[in-house]
């Protein structure tokens, strides 16, 4: 009997479900590229911002403490951003010519606020709380990373819930002294883990991956 296909037809149609197998996988693996990458996650992209401000500047070369522009760190869920009075402690008698800083005078004679374009921004349905996390001793460079380097401000963390989840299923190693909190370089090295407690392991641990912590 003659045959209807040609036996290289064999080796080209299995080469067609290969590639095609094939193609698929890069096409999965280019879109769990892009759902994770920097120009989704926002992780080292720098935000337009109406005064190019430096923490580098700030922290490391004045060596401002965080929590006299961040206000309500330790006592609130959020953090605060300064506003135009805070500039002006200082800029009112420091580079009070320069024109980068035109538009925190403007701010401050017309009274209307700067606005400043937020680099972490969790959606709504997801709570975060500043001051239980000082309180507990994680430093602000834990999660922000080197702010003391950054001449203007990126977020070095996805704050995807699977990063929340990677330090709450074991935080102990994540978490340092006190007084490290507001290291403006460094985590602490090594990290100094605290002892807790066995009500504290056994109770609060358990309850932070729990849905409802996050999102209540
Ligand atoms: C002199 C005031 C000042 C000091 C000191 C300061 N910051 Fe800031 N910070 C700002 C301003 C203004 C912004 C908003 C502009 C920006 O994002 O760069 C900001 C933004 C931030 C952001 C991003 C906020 C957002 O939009 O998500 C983080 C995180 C942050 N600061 C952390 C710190 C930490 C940690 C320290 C101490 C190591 C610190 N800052 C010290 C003024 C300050
Ligand atoms: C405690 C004092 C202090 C406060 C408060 C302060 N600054 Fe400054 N700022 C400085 C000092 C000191 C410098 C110079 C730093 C350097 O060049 O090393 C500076 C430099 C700057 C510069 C660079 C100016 C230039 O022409 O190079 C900008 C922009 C600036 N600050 C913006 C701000 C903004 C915006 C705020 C409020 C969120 C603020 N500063 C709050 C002390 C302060
Ligand atoms: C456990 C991680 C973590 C630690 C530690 C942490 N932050 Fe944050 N920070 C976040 C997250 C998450 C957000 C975004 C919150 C949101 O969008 O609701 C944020 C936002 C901010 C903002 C923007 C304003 C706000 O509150 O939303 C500033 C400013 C800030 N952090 C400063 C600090 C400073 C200063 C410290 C150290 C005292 C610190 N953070 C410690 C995770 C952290
Ligand atoms: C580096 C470690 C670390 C990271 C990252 C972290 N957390 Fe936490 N978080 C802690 C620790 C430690 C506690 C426990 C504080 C305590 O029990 O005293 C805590 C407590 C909390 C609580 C309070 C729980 C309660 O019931 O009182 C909430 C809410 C929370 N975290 C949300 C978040 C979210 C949302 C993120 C991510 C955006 C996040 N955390 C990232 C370490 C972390
Ligand atoms: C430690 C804090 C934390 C806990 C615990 C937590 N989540 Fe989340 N979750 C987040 C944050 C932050 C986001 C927003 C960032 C993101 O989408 O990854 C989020 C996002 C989500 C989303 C939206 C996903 C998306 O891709 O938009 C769902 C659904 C969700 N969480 C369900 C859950 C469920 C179910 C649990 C319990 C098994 C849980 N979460 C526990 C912090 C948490």
């Amino acid at each position: 009997m003659p045959q209807i296909f040609h036996p290289s037809m064999n080796t080209i149609s299995r080469a067609t479900i290969f590639g095609a197998v094939f193609i698929l996988a890069v096409l999965i693996w280019l879109m769990m590229t892009i759902v994770r990458s920097p120009y989704v996650s926002g992780v080292g992209v720098i935000r337009s911002q109406p005064v190019p401000f430096s923490h580098e500047h700030h922290v490391a070369e004045a060596g401002i403490d965080c929590r006299y522009c961040h206000t309500s760190v330790e006592q609130s869920s959020f953090a605060g951003i300064p506003p135009t009075q805070t500039c002006m402690n200082c800029h009112s008698q420091l580079w009070t010519e320069s024109p980068m800083l035109e538009p925190v005078r403007a701010s401050y004679q017309k009274d209307k606020p700067l606005v400043w374009n937020r680099v972490h921004d969790l959606p709504d349905f997801a709570y975060f709380y500043h001051n239980i996390h000082v309180e507990r001793g994680v430093a602000c460079t834990t999660c922000h990373g080197q702010l003391a380097e950054m001449p203007l401000t990126w977020k070095t963390s996805t704050l995807y819930m699977e990063w929340c989840l990677e330090c709450h299923r074991d935080p102990e190693k994540r978490i340092g002294p006190l007084a490290a909190v507001f290291a403006s370089a460094g985590v602490p090295s090594p990290i100094i883990s605290f002892e807790p407690h066995a009500d504290w392991k056994n109770a609060r641990c358990a309850l932070l991956t729990n849905c409802s912590v996050c999102h209540h």
